[in-house]
């Protein structure tokens, strides 16, 4: 379950996993005029939007409690079902969430289509772009594996039904919200256990194939093996590791 998954591996994450800047401007974008919203899979409160009435939702108390002061508090639970009569909101957000939503991402997306009279805007991965990033393609099969149950984008489209939007998210070399598509351009950061710990992309893995992980790439960053193969991704400003904003009309 998805709650339990953050009350293990949420500890620390709001110092790590800072707003992107570009990302939060897209999201608020696609709210439109939207005075009400409800956002699920709420965690820290990052890209909640500051100036219309947000209901948040969130089943872990790790991920609550890193809530700062002038966030809502979060109603504790999870997306399905969500507390919320039919068309009850404006509009539905889920960022960066539906792809922990295992058996419940279908009824969790029908639920924000249900209880939202407009947009309802997710930002979630395309497994199958992500996969080709040098980290899950040359060091980590296994995250590709479990990469797998993410929902497709054909999949999304078809719970969501009206007008869906697929646009890519380039992730941007220097962005504060370090998930694991910040590392196309740090390899790094797969040494420091911090930023692997913020990440549910490593959080899930076995801790010896993490360990494999991370010494293998420290290894290759050494001998100059990483450099050789992949160093012109440290001349660019962004790379697109798989990132998408869903926006669904009815
Ligand atoms: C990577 S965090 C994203 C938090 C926040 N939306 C953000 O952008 O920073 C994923 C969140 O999804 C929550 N989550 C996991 N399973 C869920 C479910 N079935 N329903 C709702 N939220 C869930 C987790 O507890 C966690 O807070």
């Amino acid at each position: 379950m998805g709650d339990a998954r953050y009350d293990a591996i949420g500890h620390g994450y709001a110092a790590n996993r800072r707003e992107d800047p570009e990302l939060r401007a897209r999201i608020w974008a696609a709210l439109g005029d939207s005075r009400t919203v409800v956002n699920v899979g709420a965690g820290a409160g990052s890209y909640e939007p500051p100036d219309r009435h947000v209901i948040a939702v969130e089943p872990s108390d790790v991920m609550a409690a890193q809530r700062s002061a002038d966030r809502v508090p979060a109603l504790r639970g999870s997306a399905t079902p969500l507390p919320l009569r039919d068309d009850a909101v404006d509009a539905a957000m889920a960022i960066l969430t539906i792809h922990h939503w295992d058996d419940e991402a279908e009824a969790g997306v029908r639920e924000l289509r249900r209880v939202a009279r407009g947009p309802v805007v997710i930002v979630t991965f395309d497994a199958s772009v992500s996969a080709e990033m040098w980290l899950l393609a040359d060091y980590a099969p296994e995250m590709t594996a479990l990469d797998a149950s993410f929902p497709s984008m054909d999949e999304l489209a078809s719970w969501l039904g009206g007008t869906v939007q697929v646009e890519p998210i380039l992730t941007g070399r220097d962005t504060p919200d370090w998930t694991l598509a910040s590392f196309w351009a740090h390899p790094e950061r797969v040494l420091d256990p911090a930023a692997r710990a913020a990440t549910s992309g490593f959080a899930r893995l076995d801790p010896e194939v993490c360990a494999r992980v991370v010494a293998d790439v420290e290894r290759d960053l050494h001998d100059g093996t990483w450099d050789a193969r992949h160093g012109e991704l440290r001349t660019l400003a962004a790379y697109d590791a798989g990132m998408r904003l869903v926006v669904a009309r009815p």
